[in-house]
């Protein structure tokens, strides 16, 4: 059996064999800043707006949410979470019950499989202002540090999930893209024909 075969059908498999069909174009690409690492990344994003944190944990990028961006609203939604202010439940779901064009931003960072990132790209593009942005944390294979630590291999969803995305919809490009020290990268999609902020 050749490593092709036996990893037929997992995400490893994509990663080693199938990229090519999921690659990003330089067209897509032709308007994205790289940015230093998701903090300073806010200051890019809109100011004084109505922006999300999905997946929030502690609450650690919450806190830098609010003080670099000082948003008017700000919808915390973790599945896990007794954080005040946190609306517990599951990231799709929640976003559901919001009305469309209602976000001008949105920071999704929960699971990082393919299937929940896929089913909240959906969700946010239609929740996301025409001129908004939706950021993805941990826009990478492989968590590297967590998998030493567990001593497992812990593979991502979130490339897979976005690059067919964009490649899918025609409408969207990357914005921003983090190249942070450890390789935990953000990346920030936007509507092509949004208005530029
Ligand atoms: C990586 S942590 C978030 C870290 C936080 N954004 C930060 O930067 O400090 C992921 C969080 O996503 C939550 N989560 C996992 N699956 C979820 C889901 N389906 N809906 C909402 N939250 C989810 C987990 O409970 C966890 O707290």
């Amino acid at each position: 059996m050749t490593l092709e075969d036996k990893l037929k059908g997992s995400i490893q498999h994509d990663l080693l064999f199938g990229t090519h069909k999921f690659e990003l174009e330089d067209k897509h690409l032709e308007n994205c800043k790289v940015v230093s690492n998701r903090i300073n990344l806010l200051d890019y994003l809109p100011k004084e707006s109505v922006c999300a944190e999905l997946g929030v944990l502690d609450g650690k990028y919450t806190k830098e949410i609010i003080s670099r961006t000082n948003p008017t609203e700000l919808v915390l939604v973790d599945i896990d979470s007794d954080i005040e202010n946190v609306i517990k439940g599951d990231s799709v779901e929640v976003m559901n019950t919001f009305e469309d064009n209602y976000f001008d931003w949105v920071y999704i960072d929960t699971d990082h499989s393919y299937e929940l990132t896929k089913k909240e790209l959906e969700v946010c593009s239609r929740k996301v202002k025409d001129d908004g942005y939706i950021a993805l944390h941990d826009y990478i294979w492989y968590d590297y540090f967590n998998s030493i630590l567990d001593d497992s291999d812990i593979y991502f969803g979130v490339v897979k999930a976005v690059n067919e995305f964009i490649l899918s919809r025609e409408d969207y490009e990357v914005k921003y893209l983090t190249l942070e020290s450890g390789m935990y990268n953000t990346i920030v999609i936007r509507k092509i024909n949004g208005t530029e902020r």
